[in-house]
């Protein structure tokens, strides 16, 4: 019995104790907080959608904001709306992200950023047999090359600057694109083009509302965080992918550490209902044939 006990403690009281003693001890960097008031945050993709609604958000917080996209008619009308709901005006840049020579002299003039957030972002809603080759080689420019691009051309201000408050730079992405987000027509138009099989495997995360996923991005922006989940399944997968990523609180690498084996029984329950769900469009579909 002694033994037993003695086992038990080890195991659920020492053993957490002192793995919680090693994480304070090593996990890196340290926590920072990123101040946005009063200083220059930068949105591309900041003509609708979640870029337009992080924008109106920041400005409302007091922040100075530049917005970049290409279309100039939909920036200007983006400027109006921000004023009439704000009161505060923010300065647009219409370029396009894949030419770097245009946003190196974009982001030059707009003068030296506080908070970069790459938020521009295409995607295409059907079949990879049915794009376009050069259609694939348009997103991987606009999302990644053109991420590259705003990063480069930004550093050398971000990190010249007089003021030694900590900078950040956030990119918007999508998580397995597992989850869409409600409220503003994209979105509806985009899933109307979803293929049959992706809409029934994406409705098992549902989607989220513009205002819950930017007020929890920005959540995560200013508490300097490496992975900004908006969902319980972005939290799930944040963990599930961690592996050597940048953590600065040693409680949350605590629950990464103790988690990752349930987490990886979780998403193979997903993978069993999405097979599930694959197979019986399948039959359905060799039944209408
Ligand atoms: N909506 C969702 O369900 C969802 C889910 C997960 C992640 N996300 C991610 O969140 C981000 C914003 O999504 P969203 O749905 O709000 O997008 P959206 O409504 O389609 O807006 C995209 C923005 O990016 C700009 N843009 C596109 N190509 C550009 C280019 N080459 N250069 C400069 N700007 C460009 C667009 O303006 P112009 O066309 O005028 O350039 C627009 O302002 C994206 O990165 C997306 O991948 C979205």
């Amino acid at each position: 019995m002694a033994d037993t006990d003695l086992l038990f403690l080890a195991l659920f009281i020492f053993l957490p104790i002192f793995l919680l003693m090693f994480l304070k001890l090593i996990v890196r960097p340290r926590p920072v907080k990123i101040p946005i008031k009063s200083r220059h945050v930068f949105v591309t993709g900041g003509s609708r959608g979640i870029g337009l609604a992080l924008a109106c958000q920041v400005a409302t917080e007091g922040a100075r904001v530049t917005i970049l996209a290409r279309n100039l008619d939909q920036l200007e009308e983006a400027k109006t709306s921000i004023r009439l709901s704000t009161g505060i005006d923010v300065a647009i840049v219409s370029v396009d992200v894949c030419d770097f020579v245009a946003v190196k002299e974009a982001v030059e003039s707009a003068g030296p950023i506080d908070v970069l957030i790459c938020n521009q972002g295409v995607y295409a809603s059907c079949e990879l047999e049915n794009q376009d080759i050069k259609e694939i080689k348009g997103t991987i420019d606009v999302n990644l090359i053109g991420s590259f691009n705003l990063v480069k051309a930004a550093l050398p201000g971000m990190k010249n600057r007089s003021d030694r408050k900590p900078v950040s730079i956030a990119f918007m992405s999508s998580q397995a694109g597992q989850v869409g987000i409600y409220g503003y027509a994209a979105y509806s138009a985009k899933i109307k083009r979803r293929p049959p099989l992706t809409r029934i495997i994406a409705t098992s995360s549902g989607a989220m509302q513009v205002e819950e996923v930017v007020k929890k991005a920005l959540n995560g922006i200013k508490s300097g965080s490496f992975f900004v989940p908006c969902n319980f399944e972005g939290f799930m997968l944040s963990i599930g992918t961690a592996g050597p990523a940048p953590q600065t609180s040693y409680l949350m690498a605590f629950i990464e550490v103790i988690s990752v084996g349930v987490i990886r029984i979780v998403g193979l329950c997903f993978q069993w209902t999405w097979y599930g769900s694959i197979e019986k469009w399948h039959a359905q579909q060799k039944l209408l044939d």
